[in-house]
């Protein structure tokens, strides 16, 4: 049995196009015919091509692990095939995998767009923001872990609790000088040079990608790291803030754990997804520390 439907004859559309030919003064019919097939084989190939780009996949390798979950405890890498799309980045491939493939698989996302800082991972051996990290720019496959030198949560979640704390540890906000007269608290201007010079500390979302890269921070879980050194900068470098507060904030930063344990080794500096000059800003304060304790006799 065939399943070929029998085609009309062609004769009919021949005859109508005959007699629309003998009004018209547009193309012969043999050309018009011609014409319509290249249409219609381009239509094809352009079809074909769209269903190509739509089976391209993109081949995930993500780190799993549940304590909670007995058959879970072992971590171990699952595989993921998620179909492509232009501009699917590692956070958007995640998120496809969680809704289609398996609803268990965990991580932490906000903003998707490089703003709230919580979906840093580190991918393909590097600490990246998933939502700011094409796949196009990736060799496969992508492989996607939690942040290295933090403790798991579950997959790809991480504890964040030791981060915040050296976060906070260098007070990271603006504080008033104990004698300020009356009418001093009103709106305090800053200069424009002043504004540039502490510009790029400001643009910190908090991701943790810098501590997690840093040698220093992954032997010595007293080092203040670079995000919270870079929030110590911010304030200590405001023109708003006077002498004595600044002395009080590099007093923190030149403790034991603190800016001397950088060894510049600029790790930090090359995975910061906001592009802050954490070690030049390190740097600077070691000179600033200095500075306070040179005495001249
Ligand atoms: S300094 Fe950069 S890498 Fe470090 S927490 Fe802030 S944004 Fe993230
Ligand atoms: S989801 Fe907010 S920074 Fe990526």
């Amino acid at each position: 049995m065939s399943t070929q439907q029998e085609q009309p004859p062609e004769t009919d559309d021949t005859s109508t196009e005959t007699v629309e030919s003998s009004t018209d003064a547009g193309p012969a019919p043999q050309d018009r015919r011609m014409e319509e097939k290249a249409d219609r084989r381009a239509r094809r190939e352009r079809t074909a091509d769209e269903i190509d780009a739509g089976t391209e996949t993109v081949h995930l390798k993500v780190f799993r692990y549940d304590p909670e979950v007995a058959e879970k405890q072992e971590p171990r890498f699952d595989d993921f095939h998620v179909p492509f799309e232009k501009g699917m980045t590692v956070l958007d491939a995640l998120i496809y995998a969680r809704d289609e493939f398996d609803p268990s698989l965990t991580f932490r996302h906000s903003c998707r767009q490089a703003v709230c800082g919580s979906d840093a991972f580190f991918v393909n051996g590097r600490q990246r923001l998933g939502c700011q990290t094409q796949i196009s720019d990736l060799d496969g496959p992508v492989r996607v872990e939690p942040l290295p030198h933090q403790d798991v949560v579950k997959d790809l979640v991480v504890d964040m609790g030791h981060f915040y704390e050296q976060m906070h540890a260098v007070e990271p906000y603006f504080q008033e000088e104990e004698d300020l007269p009356d009418g001093d608290l009103e709106e305090q201007f800053q200069t424009r040079e002043n504004r540039e010079k502490v510009k790029m500390s400001t643009r910190c979302i908090w991701c943790g990608a810098c501590m997690s890269s840093c040698n220093i921070a992954a032997g010595d879980n007293e080092y203040l790291g670079p995000a919270a050194i870079n929030k110590a900068y911010r304030f200590a470098m405001d023109d708003r803030e006077g002498e004595e507060l600044k002395e009080h904030r590099l007093r923190i930063l030149e403790q034991e754990h603190g800016v001397w344990r950088c060894q510049t080794q600029f790790s930090c500096t090359e995975v910061c997804p906001k592009d802050i000059p954490l070690t030049e800003h390190i740097q600077e304060l070691k000179r600033e520390a200095v500075k306070k304790n040179l005495k001249f006799w």
